[in-house]
């Protein structure tokens, strides 16, 4: 195919991304992990799919970061979760030494490529990302705020038994308790929804959103969701690859907007193929610009405690 787009961590959300852009035909794939002959597996497993599935994109399965010569774009799945008596400043610590690894197989071998960062803590991650790759803050950007969406979207066509793809909503700030949705910008087929339900289911559904990930982890019971984060980010690829001008939240570097700055957090912008095209700034009601600047808050003092 005319793309290439690499997926670094094989695990469950880089496979599912695999698959996703497979199905999309958006371009050839290929996924590379540490562990030895699991990408491989995967990517075979996945190609002989494709004859029932209507997909003919080459996937590739590898341990050598030569094989991404020529990416256009790099998803970076790679990473540990939190085990038992892991402290968080640890899990900081190793998954930044496993992104430095990260950013200098790509700058070795596919320094044209734009990164979108999945792995977690999401928005720290795509800061450390962005200043190790020294890459413009137009080719790095993180995926967050698209996974919160369409979790906030999906508990609104539940409550009110509708279609899942009429409605839309805006979830901004960083991917975690302190995320911010935004009720005034979520809707039914354009009718917000404050017109829809009570406030308490809204507010109800609210706080569902910024659980969302915690709700999956407790049914699971071991491992996090794959399949929405997986979409999510295949949703922004999509909007680089066919240059869709697509108005998505994106974790980005923040210069000034929103009145943040040298930070990256989730903001609407316009992704198209010249990744991030442009940040959207909302007018924001106090309370809403509060809680983006506590959200903010609480990562700038990680950042300052990784020495930026
Ligand atoms: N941003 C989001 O919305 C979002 C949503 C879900 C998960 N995540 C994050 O995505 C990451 C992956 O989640 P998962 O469920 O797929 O985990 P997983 O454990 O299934 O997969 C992670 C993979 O990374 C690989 N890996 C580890 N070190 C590596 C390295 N140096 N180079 C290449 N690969 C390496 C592992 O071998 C493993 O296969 C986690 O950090 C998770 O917290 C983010």
């Amino acid at each position: 195919m005319e793309n290439k787009i690499t997926v670094i961590g094989a695990g469950n959300v880089g496979a599912s991304v695999a698959q996703y852009l497979a199905e999309a035909n958006l371009a050839d794939v290929v996924l590379l992990d540490v562990v030895e002959g699991m990408p491989q597996g995967k990517a075979l497993d996945l190609t002989e799919a494709g004859p029932i599935r209507g997909y003919n994109a080459r996937l590739t399965g590898t341990n050598d970061y030569r094989d991404i010569a020529g990416s256009r774009m790099v998803v970076v799945t790679a990473g540990v979760a939190r085990t038992p008596g892991m402290s968080r400043e640890d899990l900081l610590a190793k998954n930044s030494s496993i992104l430095d690894k990260v950013v200098a197989g790509i700058q070795a071998n596919a320094p044209q490529a734009m990164i979108l960062v999945v792995s977690n803590p999401l928005d720290i991650m795509t800061y450390h990302t962005l200043r190790k790759s020294g890459l413009p803050k137009t080719r790095v950007f993180g995926q967050a705020g698209v996974l919160d969406s369409i979790r906030f979207r999906a508990f609104v066509a539940m409550e009110l038994g509708v279609a899942l793809t009429d409605t839309q909503a805006m979830v901004m700030g960083g991917h975690g308790d302190t995320m911010v949705p935004l009720p005034r910008y979520t809707a039914v087929s354009g009718i917000p929804i404050r017109e829809l339900m009570p406030e308490d289911r809204v507010q109800a559904l609210i706080q569902r959103t910024r659980d969302g990930g915690g709700e999956i982890v407790r049914l699971l019971k071991s491992g996090s969701a794959y399949y929405a984060p997986a979409a999510a980010a295949v949703e922004m690829v999509k909007a680089v690859i066919r240059d869709e001008k697509k108005l998505l939240p994106a974790s980005v570097l923040l210069e000034g907007e929103y009145g943040l700055s040298d930070i990256c957090i989730g903001a609407p912008v316009i992704l198209g193929s010249g990744g991030v095209e442009r940040v959207i700034e909302l007018e924001l009601a106090e309370d809403e610009r509060a809680a983006l600047h506590a959200s903010a808050a609480t990562y700038k003092e990680i950042l300052t405690s990784m020495g930026y």
